[in-house]
Protein backbone atom coordinates (compact mmCIF):
# COMPACT_ATOMS: atom_id res chain seq x y z
CA UNK A 1 0.00 0.00 0.00
CA UNK A 2 1.56 3.46 -0.84
CA UNK A 3 1.06 6.23 2.07
CA UNK A 4 2.08 9.39 1.85
CA UNK A 5 3.36 11.47 4.62
CA UNK A 6 -0.22 13.70 6.37
CA UNK A 7 0.55 16.61 8.34
CA UNK A 8 -2.07 17.05 10.03
CA UNK A 9 -1.36 18.87 13.25
CA UNK A 10 1.40 21.07 14.17
CA UNK A 11 2.53 18.45 16.12
CA UNK A 12 3.19 16.46 12.84
CA UNK A 13 5.79 19.28 11.97
CA UNK A 14 8.76 17.99 13.91
CA UNK A 15 10.94 20.82 15.43
CA UNK A 16 13.47 20.37 12.35
CA UNK A 17 10.44 20.33 9.96
CA UNK A 18 9.62 24.10 11.39
CA UNK A 19 13.28 24.95 11.39
CA UNK A 20 13.41 23.78 7.56
CA UNK A 21 10.10 25.83 6.64
CA UNK A 22 11.40 28.92 8.53
CA UNK A 23 15.09 29.17 7.19
CA UNK A 24 13.48 27.89 3.47
CA UNK A 25 10.46 30.83 3.52
CA UNK A 26 13.27 32.98 4.35
CA UNK A 27 15.42 32.30 1.41
CA UNK A 28 12.20 32.43 -0.81
CA UNK A 29 11.56 36.10 1.06
CA UNK A 30 15.11 37.21 -0.17
CA UNK A 31 14.75 35.71 -4.02
CA UNK A 32 17.91 33.29 -2.80
CA UNK A 33 16.17 29.79 -2.81
CA UNK A 34 17.61 27.81 -5.53
CA UNK A 35 14.79 25.60 -6.60
CA UNK A 36 14.34 21.94 -5.19
CA UNK A 37 11.33 20.54 -7.22
CA UNK A 38 10.67 20.16 -10.23
CA UNK A 39 6.91 21.56 -11.89
CA UNK A 40 5.27 20.31 -9.46
CA UNK A 41 1.34 19.77 -9.58
CA UNK A 42 -0.78 20.69 -6.63
CA UNK A 43 -4.36 19.51 -5.92
CA UNK A 44 -6.10 21.91 -4.11
CA UNK A 45 -9.48 20.20 -2.19
CA UNK A 46 -11.21 22.75 -0.07
CA UNK A 47 -15.13 22.25 0.33
CA UNK A 48 -15.31 24.59 2.28
CA UNK A 49 -14.22 28.65 2.44
CA UNK A 50 -11.30 30.31 2.05
CA UNK A 51 -9.48 32.97 0.54
CA UNK A 52 -6.11 32.98 2.01
CA UNK A 53 -4.99 29.34 2.17
CA UNK A 54 -6.36 28.33 -1.04
CA UNK A 55 -5.07 31.45 -3.18
CA UNK A 56 -2.03 31.49 -1.05
CA UNK A 57 -0.98 27.92 -1.86
CA UNK A 58 -2.14 28.53 -5.44
CA UNK A 59 0.27 31.13 -5.87
CA UNK A 60 2.40 29.02 -3.93
CA UNK A 61 2.16 26.67 -6.25
CA UNK A 62 2.99 28.83 -9.24
CA UNK A 63 5.82 31.13 -7.14
CA UNK A 64 7.98 27.19 -7.18
CA UNK A 65 7.22 26.18 -10.58
CA UNK A 66 4.59 24.06 -10.25
CA UNK A 67 0.35 24.29 -11.23
CA UNK A 68 -2.51 23.70 -9.12
CA UNK A 69 -5.83 21.75 -9.82
CA UNK A 70 -8.86 22.70 -7.51
CA UNK A 71 -11.58 20.69 -6.09
CA UNK A 72 -14.31 22.85 -4.73
CA UNK A 73 -17.23 20.81 -3.95
CA UNK A 74 -18.19 17.04 -4.49
CA UNK A 75 -19.35 15.35 -7.46
CA UNK A 76 -23.38 14.97 -6.83
CA UNK A 77 -26.26 14.93 -9.13
CA UNK A 78 -30.23 15.72 -8.74
CA UNK A 79 -30.16 11.82 -8.60
CA UNK A 80 -27.30 11.01 -6.61
CA UNK A 81 -25.88 11.83 -3.17
CA UNK A 82 -22.49 13.41 -3.09
CA UNK A 83 -19.00 10.92 -3.33
CA UNK A 84 -17.81 10.59 -0.11
CA UNK A 85 -15.22 12.94 1.34
CA UNK A 86 -13.04 9.82 1.53
CA UNK A 87 -13.19 9.11 -2.40
CA UNK A 88 -13.31 12.46 -3.44
CA UNK A 89 -9.49 13.26 -1.44
CA UNK A 90 -8.50 9.97 -2.89
CA UNK A 91 -9.19 10.84 -6.34
CA UNK A 92 -6.84 14.02 -6.01
CA UNK A 93 -4.48 12.39 -4.81
CA UNK A 94 -3.88 10.38 -7.29
CA UNK A 95 -3.33 12.94 -9.77
CA UNK A 96 -1.43 15.42 -8.01
CA UNK A 97 2.14 15.53 -6.55
CA UNK A 98 1.03 17.12 -3.50
CA UNK A 99 -2.51 17.86 -2.41
CA UNK A 100 -3.81 20.79 0.23
CA UNK A 101 -7.01 19.88 2.29
CA UNK A 102 -9.24 22.31 3.76
CA UNK A 103 -12.70 19.66 4.11
CA UNK A 104 -15.57 20.85 6.60
CA UNK A 105 -14.78 17.55 8.56
CA UNK A 106 -11.93 16.46 10.26
CA UNK A 107 -9.03 15.15 8.33
CA UNK A 108 -8.80 11.79 10.44
CA UNK A 109 -10.71 8.92 10.65
CA UNK A 110 -12.89 7.57 7.85
CA UNK A 111 -12.34 10.95 5.44
CA UNK A 112 -8.39 10.10 5.65
CA UNK A 113 -7.55 7.61 2.71
CA UNK A 114 -5.47 4.98 3.96
CA UNK A 115 -3.93 4.87 0.58
CA UNK A 116 -2.26 8.02 0.04
CA UNK A 117 -0.25 8.13 -3.29
CA UNK A 118 0.42 11.73 -2.41
CA UNK A 119 1.66 13.67 0.51
CA UNK A 120 -1.21 15.68 2.20
CA UNK A 121 -1.49 18.84 4.16
CA UNK A 122 -4.15 20.14 6.25
CA UNK A 123 -5.17 23.34 4.83
CA UNK A 124 -7.59 24.00 8.43
CA UNK A 125 -10.00 20.84 9.66
CA UNK A 126 -12.67 20.84 11.73
CA UNK A 127 -14.09 18.78 14.81
CA UNK A 128 -13.03 18.96 18.70
CA UNK A 129 -9.01 18.49 17.49
CA UNK A 130 -9.31 20.85 14.26
CA UNK A 131 -5.94 22.91 13.70
CA UNK A 132 -4.80 24.97 11.04
CA UNK A 133 -0.78 24.36 11.13
CA UNK A 134 0.33 25.91 8.38
CA UNK A 135 -1.59 29.03 9.60
CA UNK A 136 0.44 28.53 12.65
CA UNK A 137 3.82 28.44 10.60
CA UNK A 138 3.57 31.48 8.70
CA UNK A 139 2.60 33.39 12.12
CA UNK A 140 5.58 32.29 13.43
CA UNK A 141 7.72 33.20 10.33
CA UNK A 142 5.84 36.21 10.12
CA UNK A 143 6.20 36.86 13.78
CA UNK A 144 9.29 35.93 13.89
CA UNK A 145 10.39 38.64 10.97
CA UNK A 146 9.45 41.22 12.82
CA UNK A 147 10.74 40.66 16.48
CA UNK A 148 13.64 37.64 16.10
CA UNK A 149 13.65 34.79 18.33
CA UNK A 150 10.44 34.93 19.87
CA UNK A 151 12.23 32.59 22.91
CA UNK A 152 11.22 34.35 26.09
CA UNK A 153 8.40 36.55 24.79
CA UNK A 154 5.00 37.16 25.98
CA UNK A 155 2.36 36.79 23.43
CA UNK A 156 -1.98 37.69 23.86
CA UNK A 157 -4.43 35.81 22.24
CA UNK A 158 -7.38 37.79 21.83
CA UNK A 159 -11.05 35.95 21.30
CA UNK A 160 -12.31 32.35 21.05
CA UNK A 161 -9.55 29.78 21.91
CA UNK A 162 -11.02 26.84 20.12
CA UNK A 163 -10.00 28.13 17.04
CA UNK A 164 -8.38 25.99 15.00
CA UNK A 165 -5.54 28.51 14.13
CA UNK A 166 -5.21 28.94 17.76
CA UNK A 167 -4.82 25.16 18.81
CA UNK A 168 -2.24 24.88 16.19
CA UNK A 169 -0.49 28.33 17.38
CA UNK A 170 -0.96 27.42 21.13
CA UNK A 171 1.09 24.21 20.32
CA UNK A 172 3.54 25.47 18.13
CA UNK A 173 4.61 28.60 20.39
CA UNK A 174 5.85 26.73 23.77
CA UNK A 175 8.01 24.60 21.28
CA UNK A 176 9.94 27.86 20.07
CA UNK A 177 10.20 29.15 23.30
CA UNK A 178 7.93 31.87 24.26
CA UNK A 179 7.49 32.28 27.73
CA UNK A 180 4.05 33.28 28.46
CA UNK A 181 0.76 33.16 26.36
CA UNK A 182 -1.92 35.48 27.98
CA UNK A 183 -5.46 34.73 26.56
CA UNK A 184 -8.06 37.42 26.30
CA UNK A 185 -11.16 35.81 26.22
CA UNK A 186 -14.74 34.96 27.98
CA UNK A 187 -15.88 32.62 29.83
CA UNK A 188 -18.61 30.82 27.58
CA UNK A 189 -15.64 30.77 24.90
CA UNK A 190 -13.80 28.19 27.47
CA UNK A 191 -16.73 25.96 27.49
CA UNK A 192 -15.63 22.36 25.99
CA UNK A 193 -12.28 23.92 25.36
CA UNK A 194 -9.06 21.67 26.30
CA UNK A 195 -5.94 23.35 26.85
CA UNK A 196 -2.89 21.76 24.43
CA UNK A 197 -0.88 19.89 26.48
CA UNK A 198 2.39 21.75 25.71
CA UNK A 199 0.97 25.46 26.35
CA UNK A 200 -0.80 24.18 30.08
CA UNK A 201 1.56 25.75 32.08
CA UNK A 202 2.39 28.83 30.38
CA UNK A 203 -0.85 30.01 29.46
CA UNK A 204 -3.34 32.58 31.79
CA UNK A 205 -5.94 34.56 31.61
CA UNK A 206 -5.73 38.49 31.83
CA UNK A 207 -8.47 41.57 30.79
CA UNK A 208 -7.05 44.85 28.51
CA UNK A 209 -6.35 46.29 31.62
CA UNK A 210 -3.84 43.87 33.09
CA UNK A 211 -2.32 42.38 29.93
CA UNK A 212 1.61 42.35 30.97
CA UNK A 213 3.55 45.54 30.09
CA UNK A 214 6.41 43.28 28.45
CA UNK A 215 3.59 41.49 25.69
CA UNK A 216 4.99 41.41 22.63
CA UNK A 217 2.32 40.17 20.56
CA UNK A 218 -1.23 40.89 20.17
CA UNK A 219 -3.28 38.08 18.29
CA UNK A 220 -6.50 38.90 16.96
CA UNK A 221 -7.80 35.54 16.21
CA UNK A 222 -11.60 36.50 16.56
CA UNK A 223 -14.79 35.06 17.50
CA UNK A 224 -17.53 33.29 15.14
CA UNK A 225 -20.20 34.62 14.41
CA UNK A 226 -23.32 33.87 16.94
CA UNK A 227 -20.89 32.08 19.70
CA UNK A 228 -21.62 35.41 21.78
CA UNK A 229 -23.51 38.23 22.19
CA UNK A 230 -23.16 41.73 20.24
CA UNK A 231 -22.01 43.40 23.50
CA UNK A 232 -19.72 40.33 24.53
CA UNK A 233 -18.19 40.62 20.91
CA UNK A 234 -17.71 44.39 21.99
CA UNK A 235 -15.18 43.24 25.23
CA UNK A 236 -13.09 41.37 22.90
CA UNK A 237 -12.91 43.99 19.97
CA UNK A 238 -9.69 46.01 19.71
CA UNK A 239 -10.89 49.56 19.91
CA UNK A 240 -8.12 52.60 19.31
CA UNK A 241 -8.56 53.11 22.49
CA UNK A 242 -7.69 50.36 23.98
CA UNK A 243 -5.03 50.14 21.39
CA UNK A 244 -3.70 53.43 22.68
CA UNK A 245 -2.63 52.06 25.98
CA UNK A 246 -0.83 48.98 24.95
CA UNK A 247 3.13 49.31 24.38
CA UNK A 248 4.39 51.15 21.50
CA UNK A 249 6.28 48.59 20.24
CA UNK A 250 3.54 46.04 20.14
CA UNK A 251 3.03 43.61 17.64
CA UNK A 252 -0.36 43.03 16.37
CA UNK A 253 -2.14 40.40 13.90
CA UNK A 254 -4.77 38.51 12.68
CA UNK A 255 -5.16 35.44 10.64
CA UNK A 256 -7.54 37.58 9.06
CA UNK A 257 -9.99 37.57 7.85
CA UNK A 258 -10.80 40.75 10.25
CA UNK A 259 -14.41 41.18 10.59
CA UNK A 260 -15.13 43.32 13.49
CA UNK A 261 -12.81 42.53 16.25
CA UNK A 262 -10.22 45.40 15.18
CA UNK A 263 -12.05 48.32 14.82
CA UNK A 264 -11.29 50.52 11.62
CA UNK A 265 -9.88 52.99 13.73
CA UNK A 266 -7.69 50.77 15.34
CA UNK A 267 -6.77 48.98 12.21
CA UNK A 268 -5.19 52.10 10.71
CA UNK A 269 -2.21 52.08 13.51
CA UNK A 270 1.32 50.65 12.29
CA UNK A 271 1.30 48.10 14.86
CA UNK A 272 -1.43 46.15 13.10
CA UNK A 273 0.49 43.83 11.07
CA UNK A 274 -2.01 41.68 9.66
CA UNK A 275 -1.76 42.31 5.81
CA UNK A 276 1.98 42.62 6.09
CA UNK A 277 1.98 39.21 7.61
CA UNK A 278 -0.64 37.57 5.23
CA UNK A 279 1.83 38.46 2.46
CA UNK A 280 4.96 36.86 3.91
CA UNK A 281 2.68 33.97 4.26
CA UNK A 282 3.24 32.93 -0.06
CA UNK A 283 6.64 31.95 1.32
CA UNK A 284 5.87 30.11 4.11
CA UNK A 285 3.33 28.22 1.42
CA UNK A 286 5.95 27.74 -0.91
CA UNK A 287 8.35 26.30 1.71
CA UNK A 288 5.47 24.16 3.15
CA UNK A 289 4.84 22.51 -0.28
CA UNK A 290 8.68 22.02 -0.91
CA UNK A 291 8.97 20.82 2.66
CA UNK A 292 5.70 17.91 1.61
CA UNK A 293 7.38 17.24 -1.74
CA UNK A 294 10.71 16.19 0.01
CA UNK A 295 9.23 14.24 2.13
CA UNK A 296 10.91 16.09 4.85
CA UNK A 297 13.85 18.32 5.35
CA UNK A 298 16.48 15.54 4.33
CA UNK A 299 14.14 14.29 1.85
CA UNK A 300 12.00 11.82 3.55
N1 LIG B 1 -6.42 32.63 7.64
C1 LIG B 1 -7.16 31.81 6.86
O1 LIG B 1 -7.17 30.57 7.01
O2 LIG B 1 -7.89 32.45 5.92
P1 LIG B 1 -8.85 31.75 4.86
O3 LIG B 1 -9.99 31.12 5.64
O4 LIG B 1 -9.30 32.85 3.94
O5 LIG B 1 -8.06 30.69 4.16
Amino acid sequence: MISGRVWRSIDDFSDADVEWVMARAELHRTGLAPPLVSQPLVGLCFLEASLRTRLGFAAAAGRIGGRHIDVVRRRESEISRPESIHDTLRTVMGYCDVVVARLGEPLAGPNLPSERPAPLVNGGDRGPDGEHPTQALLDLFALSHDLGDLAGRTVAICGDPRMRAVTSLLRLLPRFGVELIVLLTLPELERGWRRPAGADGIVRRASWSDLPRETAVLYMAGVPHGAVSLEDRGALTLTADRLAALPRELVVTSPLPVIDEISPEARADPRVRAFHHSDLGLFTRMAVLELALLGGPTGG
